[in-house]
C-alpha cells in the first residue's frame, strides 16, 4: 500500500514551485510529495530526495522512475543536511520539504515494531539502523535496547514527555519488574505489560481497556519511536541547516504530527522572523474535512511555511 501524502496541495502551493527549480525532500518516504513537486518543476528542475530508510529509497526509486534523470536519491539522516547538500553540489536550493514521522508501509509492512498490533515483531522502531547514533549512552540502540537498559526514571520521562502518557510511572515500574525475569523483545511483550498496568489501574479484566477510543499502548509506542530516533533533537538540528542552505527567496515547508514537534518548529521560526526568514502563514495550515475523511492520519498534521530573506 502506498503512503498517501498529507496536505499535498497546500505544500505545493506553499513552496511556490516553478519550472527549473531545485528542491530537497528531506523525508522522501513513498515519494507522493516528490512526485507532485517534480511535475511542477518540469524537466529542467532537480530534486534531491533523502530518507534514512533503505526500503523507502528503493520504493521511491520505483515511484519516481519517470523522473530518474532529475532525481538524486540519498539514504541518510536529514540531520546531515548541510553535508549532503555540499557532497552533491546541489544548489541553488529553491525549496525544501520536511514531512516528519513514519510512512504507512513502514508502519504496516516493515516488520520493525512500529505498530502495537503486530505482536510478533521485534521492538526496533528505527527508521534506519546503519547510522552511528549514540543516544542515552547507547550505541545505535533499538527500542528493545532502551526498554531493557534505561532505568525506571528515564523510561518514565520518555513516556511522559514524548507520549503524554498518564500512567508513565506505573508502566516504567512494571517494565523494570518484568525485565528482571526476561528480556522484553517483542511488541507483544511490551503491549502485555501496558495492558496489565491499565487493567490494574482501571480495575477491569477487559482484554483491551480502551481509553477514550485509544488503545492503551498508543502513547507509549509513540514515545519510544520519538526517543529511539531522537526525533525532536534532529528537528532542532535540521531547521537552522535548512535555512542556511536555502537560496534567498527559497521556501521551507514543514509538516508535523505532534504538538511538541510543532512547538519546536514554531519557536524556531519565531526566533528567526524578520531576521533570516519571513513567515508565510502565521497559523499552521491544517487539513480539510474532506482530506480527513480520505486519510485520517492527516487529522494531526500541521504545515508551516517560511521564506528565506
Ligand atoms: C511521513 S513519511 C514521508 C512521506 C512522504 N512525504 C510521501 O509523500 O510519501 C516520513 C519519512 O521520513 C523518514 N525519516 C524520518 N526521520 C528521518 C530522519 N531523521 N532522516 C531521514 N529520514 C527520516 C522516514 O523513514 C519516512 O520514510
Amino acid at each position: 500500500m502506498r503512503h498517501i501524502p498529507v496536505l499535498l496541495n497546500e505544500v505545493i502551493e506553499g513552496l511556490q514551485l516553478q519550472s527549473g527549480m531545485h528542491v530537497i525532500d528531506c523525508t522522501l518516504g513513498d515519494a507522493g510529495h516528490s512526485e507532485k513537486i517534480l511535475e511542477q518543476i518540469g524537466t529542467t528542475g532537480k530534486l534531491l530526495g533523502i530518507d534514512a530508510d533503505p526500503e523507502a529509497i528503493l520504493r521511491a526509486k520505483q515511484y519516481l522512475y519517470k523522473f530518474d534523470a532529475q532525481v538524486i536519491f540519498v539514504r541518510n539522516n536529514f540531520i546531515n543536511l548541510k553535508t549532503i547538500v555540499e557532497e552533491n553540489k546541489f544548489n541553488p536550493i529553491n525549496g525544501i520539504l520536511m514531512d516528519f514521522g513514519w510512512s504507512t508501509p513502514q508502519f504496516e509492512e516493515r516488520g520493525r515494531g512500529f505498530s502495537f498490533e503486530k505482536t510478533d515483531e521485534l521492538l526496533d522502531m528505527r527508521y534506519g539502523s546503519n547510522f552511528q547514533f549514540t543516544i542515552f549512552n547507547l550505541q545505535n540502540p533499538n527500542v528493545s535496547d532502551l526498554i531493557n537498559s534505561l532505568d525506571g526514571q528515564e523510561l518514565e520521562k520518555i513516556f511522559r514527555e514524548y507520549g503524554e502518557e498518564k500512567l508513565s510511572k506505573e508502566i516504567a515500574k512494571m517494565i523494570v519488574e518484568i525485565r528482571k525475569e526476561k528480556n522484553i523483545k517483542t511488541v507483544g511483550d511490551l503491549v502485555e505489560i501496558i495492558l496489565k498496568v491499565y487493567r490494574t489501574k482501571l480495575k477491569t479484566d477487559k482484554e483491551i481497556p480502551w481509553v477514550g477510543g485509544l488503545h492503551p499502548a498508543t502513547k507509549t509506542f509513540q514515545a519510544l519511536r520519538i526517543a529511539v530516533n531522537n526525533e525532536f533533537g534532529v528537528i532542532e538540528d535540521v531547521l537552522p541547516q535548512a535555512i542556511e542552505v536555502l537560496h534567498r527567496g527559497g521556501r521551507l515547508a514543514v509538516i508535523t504530527f505532534h504538538s511538541l514537534e510543532d512547538r519546536i518548529v514554531k519557536h524556531y521560526f519565531k526566533s528567526q522572523e524578520n531576521k533570516t526568514i519571513k513567515l508565510i502563514n502565521k497559523k499552521p495550515v491544517v487539513c480539510t474535512e474532506e482530506e480527513y475523511k480520505n486519510n485520517p492520519r492527516a487529522r494531526s498534521a500541521k504545515l508551516r511555511v517560511i521564506e528565506k530573506l
